[in-house]
C-alpha cells in the first residue's frame, strides 16, 4: 500500500511537469525553424529542408527493428521473418476463409512500408479499391475531393495511378499531421475522422493539445468500414461511432452499427455462408475506452513519440515504433520503475490477454464448424430447428466480432488491459451459448456430432491465395498460461 501510494505520487509528479512544460522535467521541444514550407507541399523531404532532425527520425520508420525486445510483436525485427497472423492464430485462417484478410495478414510495421506492403500483400486484400488508400497515403482527401464517389469504388490500381510517380509508395507524410505555416497538430481527414468526430458530438475548435496528440494518429488506428452497393463495390469509408460517445466507444456500439447496417457486410465467411463485416486496427477505440492511461491523460504520442536528444536538439521521437522497442524509454517519462519492472507489467497484461484470446478464438471457428456441419446436413434434408439455429447464428456472430476487434487490435491488450480481458470473456461466453444451441438442434435432428469437433486447420492455413502460402508452425503463438 505504502508503495503504491509512493509510485501514485511519483507517476502524478512527473505528469504534472510533463503537461506544464514546468518543474524537474525538461521543457518540451520547440521547432527549429530555418524556411518556410510551400501550402499544399506533400514531400517529406522538402519539410525535411526545413526540419531535418524530425526528417531523418520519420525515414527510420523504413529501418528493421532490433529483435528480441518485444514478446508478440515482430512486424519486422532484424534477422527475423515477418510475421503473418494466421501462422501465430491459425483459428483466425478459418474465421477469415473466404475473402484477403484470410490469405495473407502480416503484423504491422514502420510507417515508411504502408504502400509497399499493399503492393506485395496478395492481390485479394486490395479488393475493396481507391478505399484501401485512405489509411494509407497523404493524398487521400485530395484524391476523395476531387473523385468523389469513384475514389472508394473504382479498382486499387487505378486510383493509386492518380497519386504522383515518385509518391506511390510514400505513406504518412509530415503533411498528414502538420499544419506547414505553424507546425501545429492538425486533422488532415475530414472525409473520415472529421465526420466521425461530429457524430460524437466533438468541436474540433475545441480540441486540446493532448487530445490532438492522439487523434493525428487516430486518423488511421481506428476501425472503419467499407459500405459495398448491390454489386460488392465499395461505397464509402466511415467509421462506426453512430452510438458512442467520447470516450467511450464500445465493442457493443461498433457490433450493434455493423450487425444493423447491411452494407456494411464485405464478405462472406466460407465455412458458414455468412455474410458479415470486419472490423479493423481499433487502437483509438480500446485506448480511449476508459483506459487508465486516457483517464491520466496520456496521448499515443507520450508512448510512441517520447521526446529525444539528438545532438543539442530536443524533439519528438518520429521513428514511430513499439515502446518496447525503444527499451521503455517513453514510459520512464512518467514512471519512475526500472525498464525490466515495466517491461514485466507488460508482459503480464499481454500474457493474459494472449491467453484469453486464443481460448475465446478456438471457441469461435468450432461454432464455425458446427455451422458448416449443421449447414451441410439442411442441404442434405434434414430438418435443422430455425429458432435454435438463429438463436445460436445470433451468439456466433457476437462473438465472432469480438474476437475479430482484439485480434485486430494491435497492442495484445496493453491499450485498456481490464476491457480487453472483458470483450474476450464476453466472447467466450457467447461461443459457448452459440455452441449449447446448435448441439441441440443438430441432436434434433437426428445428427451425431462428435465431442470435439474437427477444425480441419490445415485446409484454411496452406495454399493460401496466389502465393500458395504454407503455414509455419514456428510462428504460431500458444497459450502461454495453459500449463497453469
Ligand atoms: C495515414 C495513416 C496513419 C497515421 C496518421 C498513423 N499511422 Fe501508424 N500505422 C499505419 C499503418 C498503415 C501501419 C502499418 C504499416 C505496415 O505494416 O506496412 C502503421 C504502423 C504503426 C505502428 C507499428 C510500427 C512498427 O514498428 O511495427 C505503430 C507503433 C504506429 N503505427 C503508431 C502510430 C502512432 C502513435 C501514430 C500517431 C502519432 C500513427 N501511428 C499515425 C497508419 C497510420
Ligand atoms: C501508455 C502507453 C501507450 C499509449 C498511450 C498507447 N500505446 Fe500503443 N502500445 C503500447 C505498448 C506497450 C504496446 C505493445 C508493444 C509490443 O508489444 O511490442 C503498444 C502497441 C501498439 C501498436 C502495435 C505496435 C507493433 O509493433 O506492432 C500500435 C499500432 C499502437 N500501439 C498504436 C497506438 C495508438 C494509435 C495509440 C493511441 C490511440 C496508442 N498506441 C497509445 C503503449 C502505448
Ligand atoms: C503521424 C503524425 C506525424 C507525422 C507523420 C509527422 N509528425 Fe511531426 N509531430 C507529431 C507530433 C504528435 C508532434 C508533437 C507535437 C506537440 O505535442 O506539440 C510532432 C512534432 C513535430 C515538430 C515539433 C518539434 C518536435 O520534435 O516535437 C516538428 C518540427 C515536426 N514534428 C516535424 C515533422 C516533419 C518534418 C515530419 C515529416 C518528415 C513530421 N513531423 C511528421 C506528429 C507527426
Ligand atoms: C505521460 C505519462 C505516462 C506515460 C508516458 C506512461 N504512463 Fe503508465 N501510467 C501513468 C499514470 C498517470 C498512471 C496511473 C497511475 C496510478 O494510478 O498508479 C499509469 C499507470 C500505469 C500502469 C498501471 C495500470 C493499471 O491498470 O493500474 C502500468 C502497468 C503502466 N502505467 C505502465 C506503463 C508503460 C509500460 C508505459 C510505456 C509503454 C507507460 N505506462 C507510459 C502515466 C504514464
Amino acid at each position: 500500500m505504502e508503495m503504491r501510494m509512493a509510485r501514485r505520487g511519483a507517476v502524478a509528479l512527473l505528469l504534472a511537469a510533463t503537461a506544464m512544460g514546468t518543474g524537474c522535467a525538461p521543457r518540451k521541444p520547440e521547432p527549429v525553424k530555418t524556411a518556410d514550407i510551400a501550402d499544399g507541399t506533400v514531400d517529406p523531404a522538402q519539410w525535411g529542408k526545413v526540419y531535418p532532425v524530425e526528417y531523418d527520425l520519420w525515414k527510420k520508420t523504413g529501418e528493421p527493428t532490433p529483435a528480441g525486445k518485444s514478446k508478440y510483436k515482430h512486424g519486422y525485427d532484424e534477422g527475423e521473418e515477418r510475421r503473418d497472423k494466421l501462422d501465430e492464430f491459425p483459428f483466425l485462417a478459418l474465421l477469415y476463409n473466404g475473402w484477403g484478410f484470410g490469405v495473407e495478414y502480416r503484423e504491422p510495421r514502420g510507417h515508411f512500408y504502408m504502400i509497399t506492403d499493399q503492393l506485395e500483400v496478395d492481390p485479394g486484400r486490395v479488393k475493396a479499391g481507391g478505399s484501401c488508400l485512405t489509411c494509407k497515403t497523404p493524398y487521400a482527401p485530395v484524391l476523395q475531393r476531387q473523385m468523389g464517389h469513384d475514389y472508394f469504388a473504382k479498382p486499387y490500381q487505378e486510383v493509386l495511378a492518380k497519386i504522383p510517380k515518385e509518391h506511390q509508395t510514400l505513406g504518412v507524410a509530415c503533411i498528414d499531421c502538420h499544419n506547414n505555416r505553424d507546425m501545429s497538430l492538425k486533422i488532415s481527414r475530414d472525409f473520415t475522422l472529421g465526420k466521425a468526430l461530429a457524430k460524437l458530438g466533438v468541436d474540433e475548435a475545441k480540441l486540446t493539445q493532448q487530445e490532438k496528440r492522439t487523434l493525428v494518429c487516430a486518423q488511421c488506428h481506428v476501425t472503419y468500414s467499407i459500405p459495398k452497393d448491390e454489386k460488392m463495390k465499395s461505397t464509402d469509408v466511415f467509421f462506426p461511432w453512430d452510438e458512442s460517445k467520447w470516450g467511450h466507444i464500445t465493442i457493443e456500439d461498433i457490433i450493434r452499427k455493423l450487425r444493423s447496417n447491411p452494407p456494411s457486410g464485405e464478405w462472406t465467411q466460407g465455412v458458414t455462408g455468412f455474410k458479415v463485416a470486419f472490423i479493423r486496427h481499433p487502437e483509438f477505440e480500446l485506448f480511449s475506452n476508459n483506459s487508465v492511461h486516457w483517464q491520466a491523460g496520456v496521448a499515443c504520442s507520450d508512448c510512441h513519440m517520447p521526446y529525444t536528444k539528438v545532438g543539442s536538439q530536443k524533439v519528438s521521437d518520429h521513428r514511430i515504433t513499439s515502446p518496447l522497442k525503444n527499451d521503455l524509454r517513453a514510459c520512464q517519462q512518467c514512471h519512475a520503475e526500472s525498464p525490466e519492472w515495466l517491461r514485466g507489467q507488460v508482459y503480464a497484461i499481454q500474457d493474459r490477454t494472449m491467453s484469453q484470446f486464443i481460448r475465446a478464438g478456438y471457441a469461435t471457428a468450432t461454432v464455425a464448424k458446427l455451422f458448416e456441419m449443421a449447414n451441410r446436413e439442411q442441404a442434405a434434408g434434414k430438418a435443422i430447428d430455425k429458432t435454435l439455429y438463429e438463436q445460436a447464428k445470433d451468439h456466433y456472430l457476437e462473438a465472432f466480432y469480438r474476437v475479430v476487434f482484439i485480434g485486430a487490435e494491435n497492442s495484445v491488450g496493453f491499450h485498456n488491459p481490464t476491457e480487453a480481458l472483458r470483450v474476450l470473456g464476453d466472447a467466450s461466453t457467447h461461443a459457448g451459448k452459440a455452441e449449447g444451441l446448435l448441439r441441440q438442434a443438430l441432436a434434433k435432428a437426428g445428427v451425431t456430432v462428435p465431442v470435439t469437433v474437427d477444425l480441419e486447420l490445415s485446409k484454411y492455413v496452406n495454399n493460401r491465395g496466389t502465393k500458395k502460402l504454407m503455414f509455419k508452425p514456428e510462428h504460431e503463438i500458444k497459450d502461454p498460461l495453459a500449463a497453469r
